[in-house]
């Protein structure tokens, strides 16, 4: 099948500051077709076919820029698609020592410095430009990150690419340079619903994570102890398992510290890192990291406060992220992969997110 490749650029508001805010549109007709802002280079949209043919949007989000600005919104500030960094998730007691020298990370919320804090690639506005390659169409957002900038060290240069493809992938790829050693451990914060009916929980969905070991957390949700394995516990889902199902174990100390699942899982051991299924639409997306973990998030702090796209309230359970990463504490961790970056090296890092319906 030869389908048309599309792009299109539109104005999605304004930020009170005045800077005009876009959004990048790519489409290839019938098979996919993602939306993305400048604001944080965030994914908007993503509209994706069911077993009917049906396309619909996969993602949480709003249908314009005021949408992102509301104050109902802000307050429960939840990163809806964003693009994440410098570092995602918690660094424990907000501090790092890199080269015998200790960084203190500015608070965003109460008690924690979480998703590169008020400073973070979420609230920066990129620059954008489309490509064209032999695997697709995309849009590389690009952003020059100041030495200091969030409390850590080095100026960063990163691009973050976009790209769909007539095989029904999503693929976004991260490129950075710093000019002094640092940390680095970007992801993007999408939440998927694949059921394309946003009013509904995922708690119907079927979860596989080809992962043997996940990270314990406090009860302040920061990474505490060692990779513990999953057998046996909620967080095995090497087979394919009912979210609801695995949400229900709530004797696990660990799902009642993460209000739910908000846990990095350790991949790299299959061909597939993770597939998530929506038995009704029949959708299924397939997830493929060139990082070492995946943090899975719950919507645990998702609870109608705010209305997303079509004026819907997003409830509890409303989603799950796939966050691709990096270990959140890699930086004060010696067991776990380095997120260090040095100036002769260069970020790379990729996820593939592939649809595909069944009967
Ligand atoms: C974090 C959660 C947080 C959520 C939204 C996740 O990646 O691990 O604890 O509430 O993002 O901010």
């Amino acid at each position: 099948m030869i389908s048309e490749l599309k792009t299109s650029s539109l104005p999605f508001g304004t930020l009170p500051d005045g800077q005009e805010i876009w959004l990048y549109t790519l489409e290839i007709e019938g098979v996919i077709k993602a939306s993305i802002m400048n604001l944080g280079a965030t994914l908007t949209h993503l509209y994706v076919p069911d077993r009917l043919g049906n396309m619909a949007d996969v993602v949480l989000g709003f249908d314009d820029l005021e949408g992102y600005l509301q104050k109902d919104y802000q307050d429960n500030y939840c990163y809806l698609g964003s693009t994440i960094g410098r570092v995602g998730g918690r660094t424990k007691g907000n501090q790092f020592t890199l080269n015998g020298k200790v960084y203190n990370l500015p608070l965003n919320k109460v008690t924690t410095h979480l998703h590169g804090g008020e400073a973070g690639w979420d609230r920066k506005v990129w620059s954008a430009d489309f490509f064209h390659d032999e695997e697709g169409i995309g849009v590389t957002f690009s952003l020059s990150s100041p030495d200091g900038e969030g409390g850590y060290p080095g100026k960063i240069d990163v691009q973050v690419s976009y790209r769909i493809s007539e095989d029904a992938k999503l693929q976004i790829t991260y490129e950075a340079k710093t000019d002094a050693p640092t940390i680095l451990n970007p992801t993007n914060h999408s939440y998927f619903n694949l059921s394309g009916d946003l009013t509904t929980d995922i708690t119907d969905h079927v979860l596989q994570v080809n992962a043997a070991r996940f990270l314990p957390i406090d009860e302040d949700s920061f990474a505490d102890g060692l990779l513990q394995d999953v057998a046996g516990t909620a967080f095995d889902f090497q087979k394919p398992t009912l979210i609801g199902e695995a949400l229900s174990k709530q004797e696990d100390i660990q799902l009642q510290r993460g209000n739910g699942f908000d846990h990095a899982f350790e991949v790299g051991q299959s061909e597939v890192d993770a597939i998530l299924h929506d038995p009704k639409s029949g959708r299924t997306m397939e997830c493929i990291t060139s990082a070492p973990a995946i943090q899975i998030y719950t919507s645990n702090y998702v609870n109608g406060h705010f209305k997303g796209k079509n004026n819907i309230p997003y409830k509890h359970r409303a989603a799950i992220c796939l966050e691709t990463q990096g270990f959140p504490d890699a930086a004060n961790r010696e067991d776990l992969p380095s997120i260090k970056l040095n100036p002769e090296d260069k970020f790379w890092s990729q996820t593939t997110f592939k649809f595909t319906t069944s009967l």
